[in-house]
């Protein structure tokens, strides 16, 4: 057995450090403040306050720590404290120790450490205590007269009694014990119902300055981070895939299953059963038996289907089952029990006896059988289908597979559908008369399973499934089934970048002619338009359009839907939206008439992307949301959802909705979604921590994404509307984390590859962003500071600048969007064009150009390209000696800035704003006041100035608390100041008043 590897950094414990570190903060400041932190076992509490123990000590803090120690009841009395008192002779001597106490005091230590003499046995023992308990309180009082104090007490769930009577009294005295925190640590999962620890938490819990903390497992974003730093690479997929579903976020498991650095093992470390079953092994025999019949149900299983498995009555089952739900191995629920851990189940699993387990699933299998209502509403098949196999009983495995299969196919649970298919062409051999037993031939199960699998993105296996069943299909007597067949095998090829994949749709297109107008020609031509190397291009256009018609003739809404919203996502003519939708719309009734739930999914992504595109950046959230809530009833495919969630989250990042949409994406990502949607999340992911300032995590979401969106080395991702739709905001992503960590070589040198690999043009949407971020990297390359970095890298900024203009040149700019990055890139190119002209003139021509971009996202409610441009812009005033310019640009900036926590750029406009001794808060009697003739501000701040901006485009106080992510009550606030300094009564004539005296004239919208 290989040894354990730890990540070298602590990982998704950021808000936890934050909480300790501001506790600490109250102490400092005169308060009284403890910290309980419960959780289970190896969940992270030892590592979360051993970070914090190392960054207090690195600040001076004096740390004192110990632990309680497993001894059952009768353990050392005072074992962590003693491990203080030991520490700090260590330190101070024991002449030093007892020194910090008045006369002969320390004696009382004596009962803790020898080294403080013999205890004074003679006295009452009562009495004794409360002596040793005021010295203890006294040591610390002086200790922290010299410098702060944390206190550590780990474990107390197996703290001795007089342990917890010390712990009490320190905690309650804490009021007179100034600069002390002091933190414990304990077990949650080990409090049964009379654990002495139990009434003290609860007692502590209610005085003021005790906070409790429950440390949970770590969300799958920060459980993939874990195996990533732990192997010190990316894993692989289904590494982590596989490592989540078994660990469930617990680091420990997740340290214990990666043992070796290598794939996990299957089996369970000895080390880790041995912890997991140490509880389970101490319980009676009869809850033992129960809960190893449990565990052959899986990680839950319902009381009725459980008494019926062990044959025990109601009352005698909880009987036997209570102690395992005290001893905290099993949770109840309503109507049955769930293990605490995916691992204890699979622990008392591995250890049933083969012929154990043959005889439980047989049981199982046989009681769903009989009553299908013992399992969860629509499960019946699937879960027989499970117990079957396990069973080794390969007809009713198969038969009951075949059933299971339909179910899946029905809630569109694609994975699991194939998965059952699989195990259906597995056994076929084994069952001499399978296809009369399931009413269904080897081609047919071989049809689905194709079909799944592409539903599933299993690529390669549906090539394969789909390969078979060709040669067993009659292409001159079923042209309509091969051409299907075909366009599976077509479609997953062309997915692939494989060159056979066009050969397989045309020869498709062959079998179902025009001549004979079908619904399968429809589906043949929208594969092949969605596979075209110039997805906008005629003839996707045309193709689109014929399949539209025949559709519409063979009435058929599935496949009109489709067509209509790949129409939609045709790109319009600039400007164009209202035609997409327009389609959607129809799109819309023909899914909601047809009552087709997929394709109304369909519909909600492809409109939330186009609204997205355009800029309606709250409706696109809104749709892609509500799709969500109207799917989960009916079931909704992982990729699916997992689409929709991204397309909830961009919005919510366009809009500054920074905290939103990572909950969005962290929730969407623990549901372990196929790889490309995953990519798609990850890099998402990895724009919030980047713009917040966290770059390693940034850098590694950009890792993660990278390695989910190119998984295969054998698939092109060159080509094709959807590969680009991903690597293309990549690629930028990529650009700007190499950018924000100062390595500007390799900044321009990524937007450069991307720009070589892709066809850019053809994909404005997403080209037009990295655009502006490659010319961002560009700009900087020729500044000042590069010229460390050598001339080479100004040469190639300078040779990519080039290509990149060339290319913008022939870019579309289609709606308002693509319009605000246009500007911005126009503005970004000619930065550095100024070298002819100089000095004021200069800074004019850019401060238009800012001006304009600033313009262009303010309109859109997009605060962070906002607030980038109107920095821009006050340099640029700046070099045209305009400073009321460049303050008033700069302060809205820094409050945008402030309000989405984008903290890299408020530095840099803190750093400009310093720079031009600029103020970045108006404070009252400046010299605003004195120049408003030249601009008339009245003394409004940057914020107010924004809300007297849309107070005067009309709009409502919720308007514009949603406008600046502001509460209607900030709002309102605002509005009375801004009628105050105005001088008015009323909106309107704020807004009179705004207009009349110019005061939006200096602003970027003017
Ligand atoms: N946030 C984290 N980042 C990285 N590694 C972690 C994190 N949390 C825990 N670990 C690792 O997981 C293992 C278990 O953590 P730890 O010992 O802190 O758990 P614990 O909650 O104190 O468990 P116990 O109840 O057994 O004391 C350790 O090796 C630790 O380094
Ligand atoms: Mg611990």
């Amino acid at each position: 057995m290989g040894a354990r590897v730890s990540s070298p950094v602590v990982v998704g414990r950021a808000e936890y450090l934050a909480a300790l570190v501001a506790a600490q903060a109250r102490t400092r400041a005169g308060e009284p403040s403890a910290v309980l932190i419960g959780g289970e076992a190896g969940v992270g509490k030892s590592r979360l306050v051993g970070e914090f123990r190392a960054r207090a000590a690195g600040a001076g803090v004096r740390v004192l720590a110990g632990a309680c120690l497993d001894l059952g009841v009768e353990g050392l009395p005072f074992a962590p404290f003693a491990a203080v008192l030991r520490d700090l002779v260590r330190d101070l001597g024991a002449d030093g120790v007892a020194g910090l106490l008045p006369g002969q005091a320390s004696r009382e230590f004596a009962r803790l450490l020898p080294e403080f003499g013999v205890a004074d046995w003679a006295t009452d023992a009562g009495l004794a205590r409360a002596r040793l308990f005021e010295q203890v309180l006294t040591l610390l009082e002086r200790l922290a007269d010299e410098r702060p104090v944390v206190l550590i007490i780990e474990d107390a769930h197996w703290a001795d009694r007089s342990t917890l009577d010390l712990l009490a009294f320190l905690v309650n005295s804490q009021q007179v014990l100034d600069r002390v925190l002091i933190i414990v640590t304990y077990r949650s999962d080990e409090l049964h119902r009379a654990h002495p620890l139990r009434p003290l938490l609860a007692e502590l819990g209610r005085l003021g300055w005790v906070e409790r903390v429950e440390l949970p497992r770590l969300a799958r974003l920060h459980a993939d981070e874990l195996v990533a730093r732990i192997l010190g690479r990316e894993p692989e997929l289904s590494l982590a895939d596989e490592v989540y579903r078994r660990a469930e976020g617990n680091p420990l498991f997740v340290e214990e299953l990666l043992r070796d650095g290598g794939g996990p093992a299957s089996v369970l470390p000895d080390s880790l059963r041995d912890l997991l079953l140490a509880t389970v092994r101490r319980l009676p025999e009869e809850t033992q038996e129960a809960l190893r019949a449990a565990s052959a149900a899986g990680p839950g299983v319902a009381h009725p289907l459980l008494a019926a498995v062990t044959g025990l009555d109601d009352d005698p089952l909880a009987r036997a089952l209570r102690p395992a739900v005290a001893a905290n191995v099993l949770t109840a629920a309503t109507d049955g029990y769930a293990f605490r851990h995916a691992l204890i189940r699979e622990a008392i699993y591995d250890d049933l006896l083969p012929g154990e387990r043959i005889r439980l699933h047989t049981r199982f299998a046989e009681a769903l059988g009989a009553d299908p209502g013992l399992a969860a509403p629509g499960q019946a098949a699937a879960e027989q289908a499970h117990h079957w196999y396990h069973a080794h009983d390969t007809t009713c495995a198969l038969i009951s597979a075949w059933h299971a299969a339909a179910d899946a196919r029905r809630v569109l649970a694609s994975a699991e559908q194939l998965t059952l298919l699989a195990r259906v062409l597995e056994l076929w051999d084994q069952v001499p008369d399978a296809a009369q037993r399931i009413g269904a031939s080897h081609l047919a199960v071989l049809e689905q399973a194709a079909e799944a699998a592409e539903a599933a993105e299993e690529n390669e296996r549906g090539i394969a499934y789909a390969a078979v069943a060709l040669r067993e299909v009659d292409a001159r007597t079923e042209p309509e089934r091969a051409a299907r067949l075909l366009q599976t095998r077509g479609h997953l090829g062309c997915h692939l970048g494989r060159d056979d994949g066009y050969a397989d749709l045309r020869a498709a297109l062959e079998l179902v002619p025009a001549e004979r107008a079908s619904a399968a020609r429809a589906q043949v031509l929208l594969t092949l338009a969605g596979h075209l190397p110039d997805p906008h291009g005629q003839e996707a256009r045309a193709a689109t359009e014929e399949a539209l018609a025949l559709a519409q003739r063979a009435a058929d809404p599935t496949t009109r839907v489709t067509a209509l919203c790949k129409l939609a996502t045709i790109e319009p003519a600039p400007g164009d939206d209202t035609y997409a939708l327009e389609l959607l719309a129809l799109a819309r009734t023909a899914a909601e008439q047809a009552g087709e739930y997929r394709s109304l999914l369909d519909v909600a992504v492809t409109e939330s992307h186009v609204l997205e595109g355009i800029g309606r950046h709250e409706e696109a959230a809104r749709v892609a949301q509500a799709a969500i809530a109207r799917a989960r009833d009916h079931g909704i495919p992982r990729a699916t959802g997992a689409i929709l969630a991204a397309n909830i989250a961009e919005p919510l990042i366009s809009l500054g909705r920074w905290d939103e949409a990572t909950e969005v994406l962290e929730h969407a990502l623990a549901l372990s979604p196929p790889p490309e949607s995953r990519g798609a999340l990850q890099m998402l992911a990895g724009i919030v921590p980047l713009r917040r300032g966290d770059l390693d995590r940034a850098a590694r979401l950009a890792a993660a994404a990278r390695s989910s969106l190119n998984r295969d080395p054998s698939i092109s991702h060159d080509r094709g509307m959807m590969a680009l739709q991903f690597q293309l905001p990549l690629a930028r992503l990529e650009t700007e984390v190499r950018l924000a960590e100062g390595r500007q070589t390799d900044a321009v040198a990524v937007a450069a590859a991307a720009a070589d690999r892709f066809d850019l043009a053809s994909h404005p949407r997403y080209s037009w962003p990295l655009l502006t971020t490659a010319a961002r990297a560009c700009a900087g390359a020729s500044q000042p500071i590069a010229a460390a970095q050598g001339w080479a890298l100004a040469d190639q900024a300078r040779e990519l600048l080039g290509r990149l203009r060339t290319l913008a040149g022939k870019m579309h700019a289609s709606g308002p969007v693509e319009r605000a990055s246009q500007l911005t890139f126009t503005a970004e190119t000619e930065r550095d064009e100024g070298l002819g002209l100089t000095g004021p003139t200069a800074g004019r021509a850019a401060l238009a150009n800012w001006d304009g971009a600033a313009a262009a996202w303010g309109s859109l409610s997009q605060p962070y390209p906002l607030a980038i441009a109107l920095l821009r812009a006050a340099e640029a005033a700046l070099t045209a000696g305009d400073r009321d310019g460049a303050t008033l640009r700069l302060r809205r900036a820094a409050g945008l800035a402030d309000t989405i926590g984008a903290r890299p750029l408020r530095d840099e406009i803190s750093a400009l704003a310093h720079n031009a001794r600029i103020a970045l808060t108006a404070r009252n009697g400046d010299n605003r006041r004195r120049d408003s003739s030249d601009h008339g501000h009245r003394g409004l701040t940057a914020r107010e100035f924004e809300v007297l901006r849309l107070v005067a485009a009309g709009q409502s106080n919720p308007e514009i608390a949603a406008k600046l992510f502001i509460s209607t009550k900030t709002a309102s606030v605002h509005v009375s100041n801004i009628l105050a300094k105005l001088g008015v009564t009323s909106r309107g004539e704020a807004a009179a008043t705004a207009y009349r005296q110019r005061l939006f004239d200096p602003a970027p919208e003017a």
